[in-house]
């Protein structure tokens, strides 16, 4: 697809976008509105709780908000919001989904991967807001990937989520997980730092 008819989808994209968020001024809350429901920026410079091996995931938001996610909750092509059990803070939230194993490819880390679920950083490493799940087609891009609203950065899931398109300066890091009692949880914390770094790299 040319650039410009990127820029031009992208451009109307951000028309719908602007409409939906105007009415709720959305951006002047410091709020990041996704399919899920709402998450609350960060506020202050409050450290971040690690998050350590075995730490299970729950729901972030919606009914289940809080909820462990076990590994049955999730059929293949199904995403959502997490956060780690007790380290609920905005600059943990992740975005967990389940594919085919043999989709991913390197620079994932493949090790990173259990049972097909698979799971990165929610926070957008451009200015910060909260990355979608897109399981089918959108745009030029027919694969499921992940989609920032905010300026409409695009990731490849299946390749380490890098960067196919948009501001985005560097890829979403990954969450190693691991199931512990038919629960998804993390074997580790993030593979590198999260969200916008100083100097927008
Ligand atoms: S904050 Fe995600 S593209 Fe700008």
């Amino acid at each position: 697809m040319s650039e410009k008819k990127f820029k031009d989808i992208h451009a109307s994209r951000r028309a719908i976008l602007k409409g939906l968020l105007g009415a709720a001024g959305a951006g002047a809350l410091g709020c990041m509105v996704v399919p899920f429901g709402t998450i609350k920026s960060p506020s202050g410079k409050k450290k971040r709780q690690k998050i350590v091996k075995g730490d299970k995931l729950v729901y972030a938001v919606g009914p289940n908000a809080g909820k462990e996610i076990k590994v049955s909750d999730l059929a293949l092509n199904k995403g959502t919001l997490a956060f780690p059990k007790g380290k609920e803070e905005h600059n943990n939230l992740i975005v967990l989904f389940h594919a085919k194993e043999s989709e991913f490819q390197k620079p994932t880390k493949l090790n990173y991967i259990t049972k097909g679920f698979c799971a990165y950083s929610a926070i957008c490493t451009h200015m910060g807001c909260t990355v979608e799940w897109y399981p089918e087609k959108q745009f030029s891009f027919d694969f499921p990937h992940l989609f920032c609203p905010c300026h409409q950065s695009v990731y490849d899931v299946f390749h380490g989520a890098k960067v196919l398109a948009g501001p985005a300066p560097r890829p979403l890091p990954q969450l190693p997980l691991m199931i512990s009692d038919e629960v998804i949880a993390a074997a580790g914390d993030f593979d590198g730092p999260i969200g916008p770094l100083p100097g927008g790299k």
